[in-house]
């Protein structure tokens, strides 16, 4: 089958960049538009090339990178977009595109708390897929709009999902440390950050009990129901690049032992590992063993396989007392917290036959 043409909102971005990334040799999508806004209208990607960890490829540098026009996406074919745009410009260019009819797959929180739009995680709750029915109905062209989470809720809710199926829990108490590239570019001051810890991150600790609930919570009726799951989150930032460590507590009147939770979180497998999705880790959740992992240094870029690197959540020091349990859990914020969770959102929509 033809690879579907798309396009990348945001491709200057820290989130446009590992589409950007990511999207080299798609078996599903070809970009066919980079997209910025009029600031790096005619730049080439080499130019603005702001990932560390990964030298650009040589099939992208050359690429040039155009306005954000939704009409000129639709005369130049594009039928799925992958946004990475900051949320208080997302909103008005994202529907613009579903309404031309296309597919938008966005990290921006814009959209989230929409009653007919998903905050998908394929292992989740590949089944909120069915919103887009209903999006779809306000919509001219058969367009639709499917986000991902805030980059701390995503790996998180995660390593809840098993648990919650498994033993019920509902109350989660969570630290985060959070990397720099969460903030995306240039992000936080360098003099702020550098030998220090910010202890508040704007709106952070709202949405990841918000969005958690949605994204845990079940589609019925027409209409999204909140899981009785309740996050309570402190959030800082911490002098890291990539990758967002969580100290995770989970208190409740009964408590399986550390191994059983383990197997577990090792044991989880979910519809993108059964359909084999691309961008799918083979393990969705890896449980490490050494007592000082996991390390966003070491174990940010967990998954298997190639293109699934980055998509994996690693877990680790687990421990299991009376009433409580305890963990470390560690995702990356751009990839599985961003880019990497808009694509295999596409590849599940893809297979579904929605776009
Ligand atoms: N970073 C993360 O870990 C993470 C994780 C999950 C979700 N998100 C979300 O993903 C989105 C992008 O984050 P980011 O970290 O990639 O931000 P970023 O590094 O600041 O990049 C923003 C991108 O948007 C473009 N842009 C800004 N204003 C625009 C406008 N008026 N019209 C068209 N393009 C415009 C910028 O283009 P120019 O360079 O031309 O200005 C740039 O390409 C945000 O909504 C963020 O909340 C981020």
């Amino acid at each position: 089958m033809a690879k579907k043409k798309a396009a990348i909102l945001g491709s200057s971005g820290m989130i446009g960049q590992r589409f950007a990334q990511m999207l080299i040799g798609h078996p599903y999508f070809e970009v066919v538009a980079y997209c910025a806004s009029d600031r790096s209208d005619g730049k080439k990607l080499s130019e603005v090339w702001k990932l560390s960890d990964v030298e650009i490829d040589a099939r992208l540098g050359e690429k040039a990178i155009q306005g954000t026009d939704a009409s000129a996406l639709a005369r130049q074919g594009v039928e799925v977009v992958f946004s990475g745009l900051p949320s208080d410009v997302a909103g008005p260019v994202e529907d613009a595109c579903a309404e031309s009819g296309m597919a938008v797959f966005s990290n921006a929180a814009s959209h989230r708390m929409e009653p007919d739009t998903p905050i998908l995680v394929p292992e989740i709750n590949p089944e909120h897929l069915a919103s887009i029915e209903v999006q779809r109905k306000r919509r001219r062209n058969g367009g639709f709009v499917v986000t991902n989470a805030n980059c701390s809720v995503t790996g998180l809710a995660l390593g809840l999902k098993p648990l919650v199926d498994a033993y019920g829990f509902t109350e989660v108490d969570v630290a985060t440390y959070q990397a720099l590239s969460g903030a995306g570019y240039p992000g936080v001051p360098s003099l702020d950050i550098i030998g220090n810890v910010l202890p508040h991150i704007k709106d952070e600790e709202e949405k990841m009990a918000i969005e958690g609930k949605k994204i845990l919570g079940t589609y019925a009726s027409g209409g999204f129901v909140d899981s009785p799951v309740t996050i309570y989150a402190s959030c800082a930032r911490v002098n890291v690049m990539d990758g967002h460590l969580e100290a995770v507590f989970i208190r409740s009147k009964s408590i399986p032992t550390a191994e059983e939770i383990s197997r577990t979180l090792s044991g989880f497998r979910a519809k993108p590992q059964k359909l084999k999705l691309p961008s799918a880790p083979e393990r969705p959740v890896i449980v490490l063993k050494e007592r000082n992992r996991p390390q966003p240094k070491l174990d940010s870029m967990a998954g298997t396989p190639e293109r699934a690197r980055g998509m994996a959540v690693t877990i680790g020091r687990i421990r299991a007392e009376k009433d409580c349990v305890r963990f470390y859990l560690l995702s990356h914020n751009t990839i599985r917290g961003g880019a990497g969770g808009s694509v295999l959102n596409a590849e599940l929509a893809y297979k579904e036959g929605l776009i």
